[in-house]
């Protein structure tokens, strides 16, 4: 199994340990900052099946067809495809090579943000304080700002890339975050990053009134043990064409 953009080991943990002994999973990442995290994890776990490799996604180092599945867990398809339009901006390079180093009827499994209900009213903070940058039509609405990615879009990727018997499936999960201070860190892993960064460049006292403001309007989900929030994770499969279905389309 290969894990694209493994950072900090979220999705190839879990995998590696579903895998047993008999299986083997490799993460890359572009970049290593998070593999510290990971191997700790590795280490604390006491898993032996795996190896770490900083590469690109889009020009992997491993011989053609070598594994049976790959994940790939948020790592993006923003770089190619437009999810408001439905329509490639640019080549998708990163299934290419996802596809030339599955086996003919492995499995390729892709997870991103869905729309997290409980965070219209982020959406909305934004618009007041970047109304140019949530108005740009790439952007979409203020509810779209954080989850630029749909099932319609990564349905058709695939398609497109080749793939078949495509499943989209959503998953929501309640989180309970200890204090803002984790919750407003978690957002900034989860999707927000990219938009809290821009707000901070604008002007550091905007930036203070702006954190403020959200952790006041956290209060109302804050219960005994902490900030609940729900989030709903989307996910895309597809099998790459058995050898048979490879032979006849060429
Ligand atoms: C949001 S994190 C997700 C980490 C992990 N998969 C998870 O689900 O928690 C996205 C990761 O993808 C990595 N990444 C982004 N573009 C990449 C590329 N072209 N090749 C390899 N890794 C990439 C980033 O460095 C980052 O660690």
């Amino acid at each position: 199994m290969l894990d694209i953009g493994t950072g900090a080991g979220s999705v190839l943990i879990p995998a590696l340990e579903k895998a047993g002994v008999h299986g083997l999973g490799i993460g890359v990442d572009i970049n290593f900052g998070w593999f510290k995290h990971a191997l700790l994890e590795i280490q604390k776990r006491s898993l032996r099946n795996t190896a770490l490799a900083q590469m690109d996604a889009t020009n992997l180092g491993f011989m053609n067809g070598l594994f049976d599945r790959v994940l790939c867990g948020f790592v993006g398809w923003n770089y190619c495809f437009d999810f408001v339009r439905q329509e490639f901006t640019s080549l998708d390079t990163m299934l290419a090579e996802i596809s030339q180093v599955l086996r003919a009827g492995g499995r390729v499994g892709i997870s991103s943000w869905a729309k997290q209900e409980d965070l219209d009213w982020l959406g909305e903070q934004f618009r007041m304080y970047l109304p140019a940058y949530v108005a740009d039509q790439k952007m979409g609405s203020a509810s779209t700002v954080y989850s630029k990615e749909n099932a319609k879009g990564l349905e058709r990727i695939l398609r497109e890339g080749g793939f078949q018997d495509i499943e989209i499936a959503t998953e929501t999960a309640e989180f309970v975050s200890t204090d803002e201070e984790e919750w407003w860190c978690q957002v900034w892993g989860a999707g927000w990053q990219e938009h809290i960064d821009r707000v901070a460049r604008t002007d550091a006292n905007k930036f203070k009134q702006f954190k403020k403001q959200v952790f006041d309007n956290l209060q109302i989900y804050r219960r005994s043990d902490g900030i609940h929030s729900r989030k709903t994770v989307l996910f895309a499969f597809g099998k790459k064409k058995s050898l048979g279905g490879l032979l006849s389309n060429n």
